[in-house]
């Protein structure tokens, strides 16, 4: 609780990290990385390229994201439809995370970084998931920034999974009590993680593709034409930039 509060009040300077950030750092950013594929298509390479460019965005991001005093970041790294996909793109896909932490674990630990996944992990290769777990166990001791991605994840069946975990409990009464949000909250695969303050979609889509429908209910939107693997630091601050100047109202006035 101590920690987080920590690194709430480290967000809520302001930092003057290239351009000027004024007012709060969001605690929570979350991210649906896209156009990988289409920055590969312009410049007549396979679409693994763009993914293997996107991991590395995702990289420098976690690394300025860290350094702003941002709290959690979520990156939605495969949902429960990229299986769609042509086999070998997806066998491509599963394959970015075991890369991604082979690189750079070393360096998210001494940046105190904690790795985190939120997903249906039963079908994940078991390459990847001893990847990841390995990653979520290494850093599980770190007090830093969250790096939390999502990985097979859906928001409808995390919330069927909730609402079908909650029947269960009701039925051998383990839950007697009225469900409240906070009650429902934890029943989802974020249970434990504040809600997002903004969410950042590239490369020009503006929908949410089944990405922490209950979840972002109150958080603010920035959308950019911006290619995933064009994503940088500046880009990050713009967002930024932008949502410090929203109003947040909750539905207040
Ligand atoms: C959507 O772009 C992107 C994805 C489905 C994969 C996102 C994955 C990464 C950014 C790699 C990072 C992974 C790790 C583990 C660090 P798209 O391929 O649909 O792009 P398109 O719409 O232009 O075709």
């Amino acid at each position: 609780m101590l920690r987080i509060l920590k690194r709430w009040l480290a967000g809520s300077r302001t930092k003057t990290s290239g351009e000027l950030l004024e007012g709060p750092i969001p605690f929570h950013i979350a991210i649906i990385m896209d156009g990988n594929g289409r920055w590969a298509k312009k410049r007549a390479l396979p679409r693994s390229a763009g993914h293997h460019e996107g991991m590395k965005v995702v990289r420098r991001v976690t690394k300025h994201a860290n350094s702003l005093g941002v709290g959690i970041l979520t990156v939605y790294a495969f949902s429960t439809e990229n299986w769609k996909r042509p086999k070998d793109e997806v066998s491509y896909l599963m394959k970015l995370p075991a890369e991604f932490l082979n690189t750079f674990l070393p360096e998210l630990i001494e940046e105190n970084v904690q790795v985190r996944i939120m997903g249906d992990k039963s079908m994940l290769p078991k390459h990847t998931l001893d990847a990841v777990e390995r990653a979520v166990n290494d850093t599980s001791q770190n007090s830093g920034m969250i790096l939390n991605f999502a990985l097979n994840y859906g928001s409808r069946s995390e919330i069927l999974g909730a609402v079908q975990r909650i029947v269960d409990d009701y039925k051998n009464e383990h839950l007697q009590k009225d469900i409240t949000e906070e009650i429902f909250a934890d029943y989802l695969m974020s249970n434990k993680l504040k809600d997002p303050d903004l969410l950042i979609r590239t490369s020009g889509e503006m929908r949410l593709s089944n990405f922490m429908l209950w979840q972002l209910a109150y958080t603010e939107f920035w959308f950019t034409d911006v290619l995933w693997p064009d994503f940088n630091e500046k880009h990050l601050h713009e967002a930024i930039s932008a949502y410090q100047k929203r109003g947040r109202r909750f539905g207040g006035i």
